[in-house]
């Protein structure tokens, strides 16, 4: 039966391979789909279900609870995909399991979280999107899955595409930030970065949209907790990058652990059929999250897993992430009458499909390499890149008095802080298979910088998050005698990212109190920042001359943060979320409503009696050791159609005496609509380099669809009226006029 199952899909290889090489996209084509057809002809329905079925190695862990027969279950065919394992050699061990083991020898799909960078890291997601460079984060995703490719990984669970507006929910790191119109440029660059325009090229990988729908979203920034907002808000807040994923040609998408409508993610058919298939025709496969179908029995939703399973498959699942649900129950299912094989046939299509459009079926072992995974993994191009692409995504948050950049002859810096000689964090959560030990520490990028020039005189003064303030004497003594004073503070790595929320986003740990310290001594006095959120920083922008936040930069960290501090590069990263100054102001976005009572010093209007309402940094906000004049902004027209276009430009100069970048951005806002509408929502941004004294002209071309919305009815529509525009610097330093849609 085996060899008569290989010799049918020799045949169709044959016969079909380079005509579907030429083709662009993954989509499938009516050869492909008849292979898949002949295939599935021959599986039993033990057979299908197994290719629903996902199952974790032992080589990683990323979830509650692993299993420890998953080698036995490749062996019997009842697994089709394999998440946590790589290198060339344990995927081509476990591959020969499935190909030389089983009845059909169906190859096994890998898959793995490769978020930023798979060896070679790179910033964590937030950091990324703060380049607002989507060539450099689409190159990012291209050289990660490159990488992992070479490991012999088919797939990566990225990019995460959940908007948030709450940085006490740990899962912010992974993320782009608040605004649906910037992660959903994300989404297109690093699907377009990861599948190329051919998912048969052995460097190129299946991405998998995450986490459908609405998980940035939980109740009081609890990681997994209840999500509860309005189907406008969904539509408008949280579906769009998933949108543009699926327009890009995601291959896969995968549901959140989250409730919504008081349905959990997983069992929902209105977000796996009715949004997913029917109205944006995705035709890739849906995973599941790590035993989210399992998970909906705690919710209250399911009676028991069986029940739970049955839920799944109806609201669209395809594949079953760990939890061994479809593996245990599908068949009994099938069986009973409970479940149609038919919908388990289409399932089964799905995946089958994308094996072969990752050519497994011409040779499961090709990307199982070492000479590969020897030649393509960390190599000079790759580290060079991650050196660049992390210091444009650092945001200069204060430069008092032109601190920044240190000059190249300074005598000796105090280097101060738990970040400042540590190597483990900064890389960041979800670090793949990155390595830390080979990760530049801030200590040696000065070093490699200045050399014995200046002197560095460390201490490390404090941890990251625990009392002991034993160094701070040691810490105010290097200070006391040094030119200036660098303090590298922030979280720990682990701080955010999955189960990582915070109640209180300040500087954990005695860090501030260090901080304090230092600040009384009257020196020049800059904060290097590390964390994977923003966090509360009034006191330390209210004491420090200059503050440079860095994220989690990656394996070359140090070596990009020294480029920063001596000015080799300018900063150009802007914010892809808001700063709070106080916790209790969360949720904080920029693009909220306005309310029957916007805030003036009269009592009764919206706002807190303790803190103001606006951010300490905003949306949008970055400084430059250049400085960016606007013009005033010119339209082409005052009144656009609804099938016409309207033009707007500024002409912005470099007012300062070096080379800069500047993020220029663009928002709107509908003064009156069917249903309120945000105070400014941005709708296009342009990355612009000017030397000194020069000027460019920056143009964004606006179409209805730019200016749509969905509305009451769940309509996409845009609405005749007038429309304030707005180009600036940031979501709040801008240059205003107006425009009226007409019908
Ligand atoms: C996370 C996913 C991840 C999966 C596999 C889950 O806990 O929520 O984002 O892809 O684990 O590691």
């Amino acid at each position: 039966m085996k060899i008569r199952t290989l010799l049918i899909i020799l045949l169709f290889v044959a016969s079909c391979n380079m005509a579907d090489r030429e083709r662009e996209g993954w989509f499938v084509d009516a050869r492909t789909e008849k292979r898949v057809d002949s295939l599935l002809d021959l599986m039993t329905l033990e057979e299908k279900i197994g290719q629903m079925t996902l199952f974790t190695s032992d080589m990683d862990v990323t979830g509650p609870f692993m299993r420890d027969h998953y080698v036995e279950s490749i062996r019997e065919g009842r697994v089709g995909a394999i998440f946590n394992a790589y290198t060339a050699e344990f995927t081509r061990k476990l591959q020969q399991m499935a190909v030389e083991e089983t009845r059909l020898g169906i190859p096994l799909l890998f898959g793995y979280d490769v978020i930023h960078g798979h060896r070679t890291i790179f910033p964590i997601p937030l950091g990324e999107t703060a380049t607002w460079d989507m060539q450099a984060i689409k190159e990012s995703a291209r050289i990660a899955a490159q990488e992992a490719t070479a490991e012999g990984l088919h797939w990566t669970f990225a990019p995460m595409l959940d908007v948030t507006r709450d940085p006490r929910w740990g899962r912010i790191a992974e993320g782009s930030g608040e605004d649906p119109f910037l992660t959903a440029e994300v989404a297109r660059a690093k699907v377009r970065g990861y599948q190329g325009d051919d998912l048969g090229a052995l460097n190129t990988m299946l991405a998998c949209a995450k986490h459908m729908a609405a998980y940035g979203a939980p109740q009081a920034g609890r990681d997994y907790h209840t999500v509860d907002i309005s189907e406008i808000t969904l539509r408008n807040k949280f579906l769009p990058p998933f949108k543009a994923a699926v327009e890009e040609g995601a291959a896969t998408i995968m549901t959140a652990f989250n409730e919504l409508f008081g349905v959990p993610a997983t069992g929902s058919r209105l977000l796996l059929t009715d949004i997913l298939r029917d109205e944006w025709n995705f035709n890739g496969f849906v995973v599941t999250d790590y035993t989210s179908i399992n998970e909906m029995v705690p919710h209250g939703f399911a009676r028991d897993e069986k029940h739970a399973g049955e839920l799944a498959i109806h609201a669209g699942v395809d594949m079953d992430m760990q939890g061994a649900v479809f593996h245990d129950y599908l068949a009994v299912q099938v069986e009973e009458g409970i479940v149609d094989e038919a919908i388990i046939d289409r399932a089964v299509k799905r995946i089958l499909t994308m094996k072969f459009e990752l050519g497994l079926f011409d040779d499961p072992y090709r990307y199982s390499d070492p000479e590969r995974e020897a030649s393509l993994v960390m190599t000079e191009e790759n580290l060079a890149f991650a050196r660049d692409f992390a210091r444009r995504s650092f945001v200069l948050l204060k430069n008092e008095n032109n601190t920044l950049p240190l000059p190249d002859d300074v005598g000796s810096i105090a280097l101060i802080g738990p970040l400042a000689d540590n190597q483990r964090e900064l890389i960041g959560s979800w670090s793949a298979a990155g390595d830390y030990t080979q990760s530049v520490t801030l200590r040696q990028g000065i070093k490699n910088r200045q050399g014995n020039q200046t002197r560095i005189n460390y201490a490390r003064g404090a941890n990251i998050d625990d009392d002991d303030r034993t160094g701070f004497g040691e810490a105010l003594r290097v200070a006391a005698m040094s030119d200036v004073i660098v303090l590298a503070v922030g979280e720990y790595a682990l701080q955010s990212g999955e189960a990582a929320s915070r109640a209180d986003i300040s500087l954990p740990g005695v860090q501030e109190e260090l901080f304090d310290q230092l600040v009384r001594l009257g020196k020049p006095l800059v904060v290097v920042l590390m964390n994977g959120r923003p966090l509360t920083l009034e006191n330390i922008d209210a004491n420090a001359c200059a503050i440079l936040e860095t994220w989690f930069p990656g394996t070359t960290a140090g070596d990009a943060i020294a480029d920063v501090l001596f000015g080799d590069y300018n900063p150009s990263g802007k914010l892809p979320v808001s700063f709070p100054r106080h916790v209790g102001q969360i949720p904080l976005f920029y693009n909220h409503k306005n309310t029957g009572r916007p805030k003036t010093e009269f009592k009764f209007t919206s706002k807190y009696l303790d803190v103001p309402n606006s951010p300490l940094y905003p949306f949008g906000y970055g400084l430059s050791y250049t400085t960016f004049d606007y013009s005033e902004i010119t339209l082409d027209k005052n009144e656009m159609s609804m099938d016409g276009t309207l033009r707007a430009s500024v002409t912005v100069t470099n007012t300062g005496n070096r080379f800069g970048e500047e993020v220029v951005q663009l928002y709107i806002r509908q003064l009156v609509g069917s249903i309120t509408r945000p105070v400014k929502e941005l709708k296009g941004f342009r990355k612009i380099g000017l030397g000194p004294g020069e000027s460019k002209e920056v143009d964004f071309e606006l179409t209805w669809k730019d200016l749509a919305f969905y509305n009451a009815d769940n309509k996409f529509r845009a609405e005749p009226g007038y429309f304030h525009l707005f180009i600036g610097a940031s979501s709040e330093e801008v240059q205003k006029t107006r425009f009226v849609l007409t019908e």
